[in-house]
């Protein structure tokens, strides 16, 4: 789970590889290093840590090319020697990897029998070790005969000392793009074509197996038998802007407060019955029988919200499940599921995997995202874009509530179509829905008094997050702010499991959050409040204004703007998000880009 990058041209190699690798950073901030060739030998540099502490020690001259990494650990430790690039034994080639070798074992206990030495823990140098062995003058050809002794995913890039003129790429289950320019002086190698700063150039992506040398503005494209091929080359103008944090102290806060007007941004254009067009037919609309929708960690809460919405509002069976575990499921598929991927990246290994199994049992898939050209909407049927920017900070916050409003809109389009609605019905609920903007300015007024409540709970190890309904998902996905940037262990519950066996854990030491804007279950929750007040449990309630009763039972209460249960998670969960952020300031927790985490997770 990490970004590769690779650059040759007229232009300096390690600035264009710094400022690219800059871009890749929401794939792993574990480690990072750069190579080249330079005067016939391989150099390279790698540091644990940063790209920020790479770009200040780093010091390669006169790069011919160069390859870079952003790494996330998956086998070995975070340390400079697991750091990639890796080099082989005769320092001859150096290689970056993104993906998982997973026989890396078996090959390394074979290289080492035939007596090679490793400089690392990982899985990736078995990679460079091997195309080593085979390498006897021509890359391409060694890289060749690796690839099908490889289990796993992996999108690498190899340079060697005798060839500076080019970049040998492969992949396999993970993406990788190549862009060269009109004039034929420069090409790039990435894991994301997002990264390409800014020029318009020509792209191609790689397929499972291929191979590609890259040289400056030019590519030779080959399959598994080294036969050439030639591949579809789009067009690519990508937006590069150096991300700023505008003045916020964080990205994270910089992002929590943009709501408004991302919330704005995903409803253009969507806030009517009629909706956009998005790949889909009304005929196809009306011949789906149910939705399952697919995504990870506050992707998949979004998308159990959207589960709701399209029972509530389209009278449509729907379904969340989480990737991961979807992708190994046996589930009942067919033409009339229409299959919803929904990531803020669009390219989380695991929905990708679930999308595709999906895909073969001949479902339709629509990407709902918020990046261009992202894996997701390459692959997807159709695709709606989030338009909410650039999230930097690793936890999500503005992408999901531009997820709850597509979501929400669409099921509304679905209950349109399919003739759900009554009279009028539509235009009152979007009256409600326009509201939202203007609600979440008044939950950001309180941010002085979740600031306080911030200070008075940080000091406690564990939360209890609850809610019932809408705020059930609500409750699980403020709990996954809270342990994601404050590493504080906090549960998000259905209200109604407590006496199942949570109530047990109730005491003193547990502070409960209790998400209480589900007015259709108002007196149900008020009954678990005072289960857990009669064991001596805190209460801290987020509450809308008319539920008063609240007030008498909760040590704390954050008023809410009252809306209907639909529309509820937004204010609660950016309200979660402001108690989340105010609690890991308090504990000195590195906001956005918290340990061991990455934003875009591309391993399995
Ligand atoms: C959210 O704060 C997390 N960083 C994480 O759960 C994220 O939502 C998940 O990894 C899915 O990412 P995606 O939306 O890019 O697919």
């Amino acid at each position: 789970m990490c970004g590769i990058f690779g650059y040759i041209g007229s232009k300096d190699p390690l600035t264009v590889c710094l400022k690219g690798l800059e871009q890749l950073e929401y794939r792993g901030y574990d480690s990072t290093g750069i190579a080249g060739v330079i005067a016939g030998k391989i150099a390279s540099y790698k540091e644990a840590g940063k790209i920020s502490l790479l770009k200040q020690k780093i010091n390669l001259r006169s790069l011919e090319l160069a390859i870079g990494h952003t790494r996330w650990a998956t086998h070995g430790k975070v340390s400079q020697e697991n750091a990639h690039p890796h080099v082989d034994a005769s320092q001859s080639i150096a290689l970056v990897h993104n993906g998982i070798i997973e026989n890396y074992s078996s090959l390394r206990d074979g290289l080492k029998r035939q007596g090679v030495l490793f400089a690392s823990e990982t899985d990736s140098e078995v990679i460079v070790q091997l195309v080593s062995s085979f390498y006897r003058g021509d890359l391409c050809k060694a890289v060749q005969q690796t690839l099908p002794l490889l289990h796993g995913a992996f999108a690498i890039a190899l340079i060697h000392k005798d060839h500076p003129d080019q970049i040998l790429v492969a992949a396999r289950e993970s993406p990788l793009a190549i862009g060269f320019d009109d004039e034929h002086t420069e090409s790039i190698v990435s894991s994301d074509p997002n990264a390409f700063l800014g020029r318009a150039f020509n792209v191609l992506f790689l397929h499972d197996d291929e191979i590609a040398c890259v040289q400056k503005g030019r590519v030779h494209l080959f399959d598994q038998k080294l036969v050439p091929i030639a591949k579809k080359i789009e067009r690519f103008e990508t937006d590069y802007q150096t991300p700023s944090k505008e003045g916020f102290e964080h990205f994270m806060l910089k992002e929590i407060y943009e709501q408004p007007k991302t919330i704005q941004n995903a409803m253009f254009g969507r806030a009517d019955p009629n909706f956009e067009k998005f790949g889909f037919s009304e005929e196809e609309i009306k011949s789906f029988k149910n939705v399952w929708i697919l995504g990870c960690g506050t992707s998949a809460h979004a998308g159990s919200i959207g589960a709701m919405y399209f029972e509530d509002l389209a009278k449509l069976p729907a379904s969340c499940d989480i990737a991961s575990e979807a992708r190994y499921r046996d589930p009942i598929l067919g033409p009339d599921t229409l299959v919803i991927g929904i990531s803020q990246s669009g390219e989380t290994a695991d929905t990708l995997a679930a999308i595709r199994e999906a895909k073969k049992q001949g479902c339709k898939i629509l990407g709902i995202c918020n990046v261009l050209h992202s894996t997701l909407t390459r692959e997807a049927t159709g695709s709606i874009f989030l338009k909410a920017g650039p999230e930097i900070s690793v936890c999500s916050t503005k992408a999901f509530s531009s997820q709850l409003v597509v979501l929400n809109l669409l099921a509304l389009h679905f209950a349109h179509v399919r003739g759900c609605l009554a009279p009028g019905e539509a235009d009152s609920y979007l009256a409600e829905l326009k509201k939202i903007p203007e609600q979440i300015q008044e939950v950001m007024q309180q941010a002085p008094t979740l600031q306080k409540l911030a200070k008075k709970y940080a000091h406690y190890h564990d939360f209890f997050f609850m809610g019932r309904r809408y705020m059930f998902r609500a409750a699980q996905e403020a709990a996954l702010k809270l342990k994601e940037i404050s590493y504080v262990n906090a549960n998000g519950y259905p209200a109604g499991e407590l006496k199942h066996g949570p109530l047990a854990l109730v005491n003193p030491q547990l502070p409960i959050v209790a998400f209480c804007s589900n007015m259709k279950t108002q007196e149900k929750i008020l009954s678990n409040l005072m289960e857990v007040k009669a064991r001596g449990g805190p209460i801290l309630a987020f509450a809308p204004k008319q539920l008063k009763e609240v007030a008498a039972v909760a040590d704390d209460v954050v008023w809410l703007p009252s809306t209907l249960d639909e529309l509820a998670p937004f204010a609660s969960t950016i309200a979660g998000q402001l108690l989340a952020y105010f609690i890991a300031k308090e504990k000195g927790c590195d906001i956005d880009q918290p340990r061991n985490l990455a934003k875009s997770v591309t391993v399995e």
